[in-house]
């Protein structure tokens, strides 16, 4: 198998956004997309390992920001690299709660979404999340960032917990 094609597959670049009772967090995921137009669903797919699959768990919300082209690397470092375990990734960025209270991020973002999960699968090392739109609305104008112009252009990096990751000997 020539596990190098998969990087020929295409993505977005999103925070994901979740809250458990009073306390939040998030994550970089390139793995939103839409499932169904009736009812409008997403899906995502988180490491079991994160704390923000922990809190999708609990609290049964997720947002996703959806990030421009212009998103610095930082802010994705932010929320791409470290856990929420040992920091509080929203300190020092702009960011809004939904009226369930998730939070999104309002830096670098041309809209959001908020869903509330209705199932789950085991995918090994990832679960995957459906949840339903509750939410959605634009920002700001622009073009959307993209796994590809993320690494190609912007020379961003992926850790070992993103479900993309290919390590050296495979
Ligand atoms: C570009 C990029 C894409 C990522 N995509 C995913 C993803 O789709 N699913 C996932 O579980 N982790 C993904 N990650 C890794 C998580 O963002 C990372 O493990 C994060 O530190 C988890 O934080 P938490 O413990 O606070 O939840 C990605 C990271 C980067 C930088």
């Amino acid at each position: 198998m020539n596990l190098k094609v998969l990087h020929k597959v295409s993505y977005g670049l999103y925070i994901v956004g979740t809250k458990k009772l009073d306390s939040i967090n998030g994550q970089a995921a390139n793995t939103v997309v839409q499932i169904s137009s009736d009812p409008t669903s997403i899906a995502v797919s988180i490491n079991k390992q994160n704390l923000t699959h922990e809190y999708i768990q609990s609290g049964g919300y997720l947002t996703v920001s959806i990030l421009s082209r212009e998103t610095p690397l930082s802010l994705v470092g932010q929320f791409g690299f470290k856990s929420g375990r040992e920091t509080d990734k929203f300190s020092g960025v702009n960011y809004k709660l939904t009226e369930h209270g998730l939070p999104y991020i309002t830096d670098h973002t041309l809209a959001y979404l908020e869903a509330k999960v209705f199932t789950e699968m085991d995918a090994g090392t990832h679960t995957i999340f459906l949840g339903q739109l509750t939410a959605a609305e634009g920002l700001a104008e622009g073009e959307p960032m993209t796994y590809a112009y993320y690494h190609q252009v912007k020379r961003g990096t992926t850790p070992p917990t993103a479900p993309t990751y290919l390590s050296k000997e495979k």
